[in-house]
């Protein structure tokens, strides 16, 4: 057990602040501390230190072949990790860094291996949030960081997910609130001809097309027979703690389920958009939001609020795949048990 130090720190004091300056003296002596990005909670370490960074591992019982995005401050920061940045990655960057985008590229070896899980390649992205941005800074090292969760739970869009999850286990923790867009980053393969999306995420397949034309899709996302070629695509992921079920179709479907599962005596929470959940009926109902946008920045809580012993089985509607809708329903589809 370690003594976890907890800073609160509003988004505009980060300049000059105390609590950033400590938690990069932290990062810098080789510890981990989690900290706010625009997409979800980071853990982070100095990438270039593979003792600093196999503490990542140990704390979140993370598998040791699923590698980690190194986080910068800027594009020439980003330059300096990698051996060629194709045009279309540049495109990219200029349009979407910061922002919750990561790109895969070929390493030049400056941060650790334990980083890249031995491949070739690194993940890189340069986050859009104020505290993550002032960290990055202070620390002037590349920092390793996958979301501030233990392996296998939905990531962490507050500061207190982190804290009922690896208090104890990590250094430091910088509480900046909530996060904004509340799912992960786009991942994309950039050491081929054409971007490979492995992970849906923040920014969509159709503003990345705006940018750079055809984007691909990792097979492997949607057939389960390819292997995928993000290792941590191929994890169960996201999990409530009681099993969830995600359906298709109308309120009343829905609600069929609902009830057929009530009378074999089971306990059942809901997880809906507004509209849908203004017309169920069930022991407990989260309202996700108006929009998909909305239903993004809160899954991840709803999904941690379901807790063992409330309910039996959480019935979550399935939405649209449009737009950031795709990242929504991939992070459905990997924590349901069963699909609708
Ligand atoms: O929004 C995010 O990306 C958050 C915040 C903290 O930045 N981070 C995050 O990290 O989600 P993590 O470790 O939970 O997910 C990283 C994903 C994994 O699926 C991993 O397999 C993939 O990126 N990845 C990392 N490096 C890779 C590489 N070299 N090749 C293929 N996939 C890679
Ligand atoms: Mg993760």
């Amino acid at each position: 057990m370690t003594d976890t130090k907890r800073w609160n720190i509003q988004n505009d004091e980060t300049y000059n602040n105390q609590a950033i300056y400590e938690a990069a003296q932290l990062i810098k002596r080789g510890e981990t501390v989690a900290f706010p990005t625009e997409t979800v909670y980071g853990l982070g370490a100095d990438a270039t230190d593979g003792a600093a960074v196999a503490k990542i591992f140990q704390a979140k019982g993370r598998p040791q072949d699923n590698p980690l995005i190194a986080h910068v401050a800027t594009i020439d920061q980003l330059r300096r990790l990698v051996d060629n940045l194709p045009a279309y990655a540049e495109k990219l960057l200029q349009a979407f860094s910061p922002g919750p985008l990561t790109l895969v590229l070929p390493s030049n070896g400056t941060c650790s291996a334990n980083v890249t899980a031995g491949l070739s390649s690194i993940g890189v992205r340069i986050p859009d949030h104020p505290v993550a941005q002032a960290l990055l800074k202070a620390a002037d090292v590349p920092v390793a960081a996958p979301s501030a969760n233990l392996s296998g739970k939905p990531s962490p869009t507050a500061a207190d997910h982190v804290w009922e999850d690896l208090q104890g286990k990590i250094a430091g923790l910088l509480d900046g609130g909530a996060t904004g867009v509340g799912l992960e980053s786009t991942v994309i393969d950039c050491t081929q001809e054409i971007p490979i999306i492995l992970r849906p995420g923040g920014i969509t397949k159709e503003q990345l097309e705006e940018v750079v034309g055809t984007v691909m899709l990792d097979p492997g996302l949607a057939n389960k027979k390819e292997k995928p070629k993000s290792p941590g695509m191929k994890y169960r992921h996201y999990s409530p703690e009681v099993p969830l079920w995600l359906v298709a179709g109308r309120a009343e479907n829905i609600q069929a389920i609902i009830d057929r599962e009530k009378t074999n005596g089971n306990r059942i929470g809901v997880l809906a958009s507004n509209t849908t959940a203004g017309k169920i009926q069930a022991d407990e109902i989260i309202a996700l939001g108006e929009n998909i946008g909305e239903i993004a920045t809160h899954l991840y809580d709803g999904l941690r609020k379901f807790k063992q012993g409330d309910v039996d089985l959480i019935i979550c509607e399935s939405f649209s795949e449009e737009g950031i809708g795709q990242a929504v329903m991939n992070r459905l589809k990997k924590a349901a048990e069963y699909i609708v």
